[in-house]
């Protein structure tokens, strides 16, 4: 009985909308001063999303290089291929490296010529030694984007993964470590080309009706994941999946439903949300607090999981804070795993990323992309898990992978 649990969850709290309110009529500004102490960098300012950061930093590459083709390994969401089409760039895959969860640098250093742009890492479950060692080796040589939505807080040497290289991005959307409903973060290591970049950005006004909407969203998105109401939601969600409930399955999922627009989309367009002003305040105060707390439960999976059935990707000095607490399964698939783990009250997702090579027609060298795709499994770390959830997932992982 209430042993159900989901991976929904937002930090989003009914408090906000008090701050909401206060910041749209205060109109105060100040939290990109905050964000620039917290990450200790002053080349910084705040967009819509982080699909709309990658997007200025495509833009400014190809203007300053005059050149289009960016590699990206295949595995990310959707969203950052089309960010790169939008702005012009021409997307090279290149396989990831199952072990470090990076692009595969001796396939990039075999691709590198005279019209590479630049090379995208999405930091996804890589540790301190293989950012380092990628880093220095591609560092002059090809421009280093790093996609660090999923990875706010995280750090190496006193320095936040998103700034370790030549450009990088957070994003802050609803379920992020660092949430403003939707919001994202640029940075540019050069000083004169940011000053440029910035002098040129012209966003409209983040359009309210959106604010709402997406207020909607969080107090669904909040209502349904309280443990208590889950235990009915469950259910409904078991009839979702059965049936196949598409409308729905978009709003659970919709990293499987993307679509590809001929033009760029107006979101493209908006400025930072400043009616988030005093929530993002509130969440970057909380932010390191939050994420001792993921660590502590990361590392309770980590002791209870066997290693005969999981490899365990951990890094427990904050140098790679994902959203969750990723593994990657040995013997069976995350789909599998995730129906195992739905009869027995949990529901944890099946899929993290896809594979964007797919729509290739000759995808056979990305071998390690299919892999993680297949086996990565993101076991949740979030307030609503408690230990003995965390315990009792391990138990189902240990016994039925
Ligand atoms: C790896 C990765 N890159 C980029 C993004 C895009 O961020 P946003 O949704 O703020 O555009 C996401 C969002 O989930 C992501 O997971």
């Amino acid at each position: 009985m209430f042993n159900k649990r989901t991976r929904l969850h937002t930090q989003f709290e009914i408090k906000n909308l008090f701050q909401i309110l206060r910041s749209s009529l205060k109109k105060e500004q100040d939290f990109l001063n905050e964000l620039k102490i917290f990450l200790n960098v002053e080349n910084l300012y705040l967009t819509s999303q982080g699909r709309v950061s990658l997007y200025d930093i495509i833009k400014l590459i190809i203007e300053k290089t005059k050149k289009k083709n960016f590699f990206i390994a295949p595995f990310t969401i959707p969203e950052v291929i089309y960010a790169i089409k939008y702005a012009g760039g021409n997307v090279v895959f290149i396989d990831l490296d199952r072990n470090t969860g990076l692009i595969d640098s001796k396939k990039l250093e075999n691709k590198i010529d005279n019209n590479s742009a630049g090379v995208i890492i999405t930091h996804l479950y890589s540790n301190k030694e293989n950012i380092k060692n990628f880093i220095s080796k591609f560092e002059g040589k090809i421009k280093i984007i790093e996609d660090a939505a999923i990875n706010f807080g995280a750090n190496i040497d006193n320095k936040f993964l998103g700034t370790l290289a030549d450009y990088g991005f957070f994003s802050f959307n609803l379920v992020k470590n660092l949430n403003t409903l939707n919001g994202g973060a640029t940075y540019i290591k050069n000083k004169d080309e940011f000053l440029e970049l910035k002098k040129k950005l012209n966003k409209k006004k983040f359009p309210k009706i959106l604010t709402f909407n997406l207020i909607v969203t969080a107090c669904i998105v909040k209502f349904l994941s309280n443990n208590f109401i889950y235990q009915f939601f469950h259910y409904f969600l078991s009839f979702v999946y059965k049936n196949k409930i598409s409308f729905i399955l978009k709003r659970i999922y919709p990293i499987l439903f993307h679509k590809f627009k001929t033009s760029v989309p107006d979101n493209y367009s908006y400025d930072f949300n400043w009616a988030m002003n005093d929530v993002a305040k509130y969440n970057l105060k909380k932010v390191k607090e939050d994420i001792n707390i993921k660590i502590e439960k990361a590392k309770i999976y980590q002791s209870h999981l066997s290693d005969k059935k999981v490899i365990k990707l951990l890094f427990t000095n904050k140098e790679n804070i994902c959203l969750e607490y990723p593994i990657i399964l040995k013997n069976i698939d995350n789909y599998e795993m995730h129906n195992i783990l739905f009869s027995k009250g949990y529901d944890i997702r099946h899929t993290w990323y896809i594979d964007n090579s797919k729509e290739l027609e000759d995808n056979s060298q990305f071998s390690d992309t299919k892999y993680i795709t297949k086996q990565i499994f993101c076991l949740p770390t979030h307030k609503n898990i408690y230990k003995k959830d965390i315990i009792k997932i391990c138990e189902v992982i240990n016994n039925y992978a």
